[in-house]
C-alpha cells in the first residue's frame, strides 16, 4: 500500500534515487542533484512511500506571489498509477495564494500530466546548450569556451536550432487556486 506523507529525513536516500531515476528518460536527463535542494522560502515536501521506499515525490516553493512546483517526479517502475495525481491533491489544500506554476520541457508524459490536471500553459521559452561542437561565434571567454548553457526567446527556436543541436523548449503551466 503507497502511503503518501511528509518527507522525512530518513528518506534521503531513497528520495535521491527516486528523482535521479524518474528524470533519466527525460529531457532533464542531466539535471542531477546529489544531494537535497534546501529552499530560502517555505516549502511544502511530500513523498509517495512503498516499504520504507520513496517512489515518488514533489516539492512545492511558497513565494509572495505564487507556489511553485521545483520538482515532481515518479520512479519509472511506478509512473502512470496515480501517484502524481495523488501527491497534487495532498498538496493543494495547503496552498493559501491565488496560483500554483511549474516550469518543465518537451516531454509528452509531463505535458500531458499538466493539461489533464488543471493547468493551462501560460508562456514558453528556449533552453539551449551549446557543446564543444557547436559553434563558438559569438561567444567571449578568458580561454576556450567549450560549453554553456542558455535561455533565449522563443522567438529564436528556428535559428536556435540551426544553430545547436541541443535545444530544448520550456514551458510554464499554471493552475489557479
Ligand atoms: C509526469 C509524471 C510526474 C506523471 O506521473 P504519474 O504518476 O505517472 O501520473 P498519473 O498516474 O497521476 O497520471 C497519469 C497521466 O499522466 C500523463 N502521462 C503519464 N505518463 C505518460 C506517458 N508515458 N505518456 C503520455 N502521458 C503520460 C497522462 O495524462 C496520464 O493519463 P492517462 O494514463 O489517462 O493517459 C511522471 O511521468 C514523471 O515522473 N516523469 C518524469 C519526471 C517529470 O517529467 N516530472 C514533471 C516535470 S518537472
Amino acid at each position: 500500500m503507497t502511503e503518501i506523507r511528509d518527507y522525512r529525513d530518513t528518506d534521503a536516500a531513497t528520495w535521491l534515487r527516486c528523482r535521479l531515476l524518474s528524470f533519466f528518460g527525460t529531457e532533464y536527463y542531466d539535471d542531477v542533484v546529489t544531494q537535497r535542494p534546501v529552499f530560502d522560502n517555505p516549502a511544502h515536501r511530500l513523498v509517495a512511500v512503498d516499504n520504507d521506499t520513496v517512489i515518488g515525490l514533489i516539492d512545492v516553493e511558497i513565494f509572495p506571489d505564487r507556489a511553485t512546483i521545483d520538482v515532481l517526479a515518479i520512479h519509472p517502475d511506478h509512473q502512470r498509477h496515480g501517484l502524481a495525481t495523488r501527491l497534487l491533491e495532498a498538496v493543494l489544500p495547503r496552498l493559501q495564494g491565488d496560483v500554483l506554476d511549474a516550469w518543465t520541457r518537451g516531454d509528452a508524459p509531463a505535458n500531458d500530466w499538466y493539461q489533464r490536471s488543471g493547468f493551462t500553459e501560460n508562456y514558453r521559452y528556449l533552453h539551449v546548450y551549446k557543446s564543444s561542437q557547436d559553434d563558438a561565434a559569438g561567444f567571449e571567454a578568458p580561454g576556450q569556451l567549450v560549453t554553456a548553457f542558455m535561455h533565449a526567446p522563443i522567438s529564436e527556436e528556428a535559428s536556435m536550432r540551426e544553430r545547436f543541436s541541443r535545444v530544448h523548449v520550456c514551458r510554464q503551466y499554471v493552475r489557479r487556486l
